[in-house]
């Protein structure tokens, strides 16, 4: 809960003055039956109407401080409850924004969204509830006790009976619904963790025609949501007919014997009525308490999904950099012996864990136990600055993951990757990753303007460096002809554009970083292989300081880098350029003379 104080400080006067406003409303309520009673007793008994009205302008009195109580400790909980959800969100973003890659494969997205939106909204909640509750419902429940025992000590005895049963009976009630509010929240998770899926897929799954499939898929888990949502719902709607029917017996218990002692003369009319009041109120108190018990509870499941991402110690960090300022300066890169395997996903558990509830495709996270293999082994080289080094090898072989290490988007399990001679955990992540600019294979743009999708890179670039590096990457003539050039706003996800364009525009964006390390990993798949060659003509004479590392499929877009690295299966096969590696390596050979038969490569 430590953690929770420097969201609390900011609105500390409101989380205090709020509960104590609404004590205002604890003494109206206890105060005007008993004024009530005091009308009826004397006022009505005796016919004396200047009584009445002297005692209807307190009991008048005592309404408008409530009301003012009551205004002002509802807007001082709202207030406090909104600001501290809102910068709690605001530090969740922010957090998750420096989770790394690998931290971003075990949260899945959905349950992020989740945690970000609707837990912190329990949450929120919650704490208005419990502000406005927390004085009220004890104050009411001690209040409205004290006034019953000085109205009738003997009458009061009931409610000593009737309390107890109550209380248990909605413990057990709350004992049931607990566990179950747990599961429709993991179920709802997995919900979000489907839609989200879907729906950012949906042009795949339309282009599969797969919506029948996918609607059954959502059809299941909103099953699940309706079902655990009801299973929770069933068991506290038990709540009002068995809160109405302990009321019931006690009204009709107290009329009972307090009408006979009416009769014999022992009590007043007057007293009666407020005494049924004050019955009232204190089992309605006891119900709001245990109301907001459940509240709590249920947002405690909240309170620890958000918990478990402000808690989560990001995977990778450059606290213990020991060169902090030192910038990427010439480009060189090297790898020495290093190994590498995808970190085990067991290091969060979901709420699945721990209710014992059966798991849900997609709920959040599976653990996993075995630690991952390697997918690299024992990889050494060496690149010069200013060198185009290609990477080839089948799929799978590990090439992502290798050129991955470099700008540190994992780390190496084994061995060390130096840059400029320097490990790269000795870098800042700013510093470093200022320095390697690197188009992924499956990259995206955002929603803006081109120009403003360029400037993601570097935001202080000129309107000439935007066109330049847009001509290099062969971007600038096609988005010339669109009739709003480089204004043309591009929409979530870059669906507006060709997958060509996509990637030509992904390329223009890393160059305009001018890092001193680029790397391309499959980025120009989508081009066609004239346009292909023009991007690495302009490499070629205009970004010679910059270190290039291509990954290809294509041997023709490698082909005349300095030297070409051949992988296969984590491996490194052979390294060396064109004309060494058809002569010595088979693998290369192979890959050749199978792309030549398909005139992919111009022999
Ligand atoms: N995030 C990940 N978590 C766990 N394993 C992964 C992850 N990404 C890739 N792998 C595994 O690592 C191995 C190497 O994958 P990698 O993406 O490096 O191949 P690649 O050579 O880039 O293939 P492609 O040419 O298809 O892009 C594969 O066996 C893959 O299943
Ligand atoms: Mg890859």
């Amino acid at each position: 809960m430590k953690k929770y104080t420097p969201y609390i400080k900011p609105y500390l006067f409101f989380f205090i003055v709020g509960p104590i406003m609404m004590l205002t409303e604890v003494f109206g309520e206890v105060w005007i039956p008993r004024l009530m009673s005091m009308i009826i007793n004397n006022g009505v008994a005796n016919h004396d109407i200047a009584y009445i009205l002297r005692i209807g302008l307190l009991m008048l009195g005592a309404c408008l401080i409530m009301i003012c109580g009551g205004v002002l400790g509802g807007y001082f909980s709202v207030r406090s409850a909104v600001g501290f959800t809102g910068d709690l969100r605001r530090d969740l973003f922010a957090k998750v924004q420096t989770f790394s890659f690998a931290d971003l494969d075990d949260f899945s997205t959905g349950s992020l969204v989740t945690r970000l939106t609707n837990d912190l909204q329990q949450i929120q909640m919650m704490v208005m509830m419990t502000l406005r509750m927390a004085l009220r419902s004890p104050g009411m429940l001690v209040g409205g006790l004290i006034m019953a025992m000085a109205l009738n000590r003997e009458l009061a005895m009931i409610l000593l009976i009737v309390i107890p049963l109550l209380a248990f009976s909605i413990f057990l009630i709350m004992k049931t619904a607990y566990p179950r509010f747990s599961r429709m929240q993991t179920a709802l998770d997995a919900l979000n963790n489907g839609i989200q899926e879907t729906l950012t897929n949906v042009r795949v799954v339309k282009s599969f025609v797969r919506e029948e499939h996918e609607e059954e898929k959502f059809t299941k888990l909103n099953g699940d949501l309706k079902q655990r949502t009801l299973d929770a719902m069933n068991t506290v709607i038990l709540t009002m007919p068995v809160m109405t029917f302990f009321m019931n017996i006690t009204a009709v218990a107290v009329v009972w014997f307090g009408g006979n002692r009416i009769i014999a003369g022992r009590m007043q009319v007057g007293d009666l009525t407020a005494f049924i009041t004050y019955v009232t109120q204190i089992l309605m108190s006891l119900m709001m308490l245990s109301m907001v018990i459940l509240g709590s509870a249920r947002s405690m499941a909240s309170f620890k999904r958000v918990s478990e991402v402000m808690d989560f110690v990001p995977d990778l960090d450059d606290v213990d950099a020991k060169q902090k300022d030192r910038k990427v300066e010439w480009g060189s890169i090297e790898f020495q012996d290093v190994s590498f395997a995808y970190p085990a996903a067991d290091r969060i558990q979901d709420d699945e864990t721990t209710s014992g509830a059966a798991p849900l495709p997609g709920a959040g996270f599976a653990p996993g136990s075995a630690v991952n293999r390697n997918v690299l082994e024992h990889i050494s080289f060496k690149i010069e600055p200013g060198e185009t080094v290609g990477i080839l090898g089948a799929t799978g072989c590990g090439k992502t993951s290798l050129v991955q290490l470099i700008p540190r988007l994992y780390d190496v399990t084994a061995g060390r990757v130096l840059v400029d001679g320097v490990d790269v955990r000795d870098y800042s992540l700013y510093h470093l990753r200022e320095g390697v600019g690197m188009v992924l294979q499956y990259n995206t743009l955002f929603s803006g303007t081109i120009s403003e999708n360029l400037r993601w890179g570097n935001e202080d670039a000129s309107d000439e460096d935007v066109v330049r590096y847009a001509e290099y990457a062969q971007a600038d003539s096609f988005v010339s002809a669109f009739k709003e050039g480089y204004d043309k706003m591009i929409e979530q996800g870059g669906t507006n554009v060709s997958g060509g364009q996509k990637q030509r525009l992904c390329i223009a964006r890393a160059l305009l970083k001018r890092p001193k390390i680029l790397i391309l990993d499959d980025s120009t798949s989508a081009v066609d292989t004239a346009t292909e060659r023009r991007i690495n003509e302009a490499f070629a004479t205009e970004l010679k300081e910059t270190t290039k590392l291509i990954i290809a499929q294509r041997i023709g877009s490698v082909k005349d880098a300095d030297r070409i690295i051949v992988m296969d299966d984590g491996h490194i096969v052979d390294i060396g350029n064109h004309e060494e590696l058809i002569r010595r390596c088979s693998e290369y050979q192979e890959i050749y003379y199978s792309q030549v038969e398909r005139n992919e490569v111009a022999v």
